[in-house]
């Protein structure tokens, strides 16, 4: 699937998504979540695709924010809509059985801190400026930013990101444990590959678990030790875990398989 506003591809089982509007610095518009929610549904229904990448196209921006030029004239009940579909798309991402990690290139503000921060980890390249710059519109974050920053840098840090909207940069936000990595500009993609490629070869099922358990922390829902006495049990059901530990005793390599 290729188009204007979004690229894909898929390479050895890792599937990249790529935000194109680098002339608007990858602002979200309606476009790019139609777009990002059919890639979601590709995601879902392709077994090719193991893990998943998300980045922004051009060298300035991952995400620049929403697209500013669609508040305008927006009714509260509309403007409700909007951050509902943000935050329903950015769930979907969130609770994809899929790991997928935020490789954020260049600017990632507003709705593209709010998209970095829905992925399972983020790394940033050098150049990376992280921010919550909606109080300088009048606004607050719709896409879950007042939630997942605070469960990402605690209350205080973010608090004062949202309140003054300030910028941080890639030392400073890995400093926070917002991102895992910093690397060089031209490494980012190679750097997000080499991990994946590390998670692609371990037991889909039991990733998917993983995901599933660390996100029931944050859902009050949940309980997130029985969620996790659950998940483990699930896997006691699966070939893969047959494998892994047989591989383990026999001491080879577990060939896993995803059932
Ligand atoms: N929505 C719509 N358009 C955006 C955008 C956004 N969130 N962010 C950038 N753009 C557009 C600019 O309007 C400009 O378009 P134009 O060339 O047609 O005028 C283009 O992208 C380049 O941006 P520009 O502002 O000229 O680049 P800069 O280097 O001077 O500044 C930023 C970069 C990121 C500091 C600045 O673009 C900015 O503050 N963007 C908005 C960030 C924001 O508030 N995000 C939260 C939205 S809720």
């Amino acid at each position: 699937m290729n188009n204007p506003t979004l690229l894909t591809s898929l390479d050895n089982g890792i599937f990249t998504i790529t935000v194109n509007r680098p002339d608007k610095l990858n602002a979200l518009n309606k476009d790019v979540f139609t777009d990002l929610n059919k890639a979601l549904d590709e995601i879902e229904s392709n077994t090719e695709i193991k893990s998943v990448i998300i980045t922004g196209a051009g060298s300035k921006a991952f995400v620049a924010g929403a697209d500013i030029s669609e508040f305008r004239g927006l009714s509260k009940t509309e403007a409700m809509v909007l951050a509902k579909r943000g935050q329903d798309t950015f769930f979907r991402i969130e609770n994809s059985s899929k790991p997928v990690v935020a490789a954020v290139n260049g600017f990632a503000l507003g709705g593209g801190c709010e998209l970095a921060m829905a992925c399972h980890f983020r790394i940033a390249s050098n150049n990376a400026k992280f921010g919550q710059p909606e109080v300088n519109l009048g606004l607050i974050p719709g896409y879950g930013g007042t939630q997942r920053l605070i469960q990402l840098i605690g209350k205080g840090r973010a608090l004062e990101l949202l309140m003054t909207a300030g910028m941080i940069d890639a030392p400073t936000a890995l400093q926070y444990g917002l991102i895992n990595y910093v690397t060089p500009f031209e490494e980012l993609l190679s750097k997000a590959r080499s991990i994946l490629e590390i998670i692609n070869s371990k037991a889909p099922l039991a990733v998917a678990a993983c995901i599933k358990a660390a996100n029931a922390v944050y859902d009050e829902t949940q309980n997130g030790f029985i969620t996790e006495i659950e998940e483990f049990g699930r896997c006691f059901a699966t070939e893969d875990m047959k494998e892994g530990v047989s591989a383990f005793i026999e001491k080879r390599k577990a060939e896993f398989k995803g059932k």
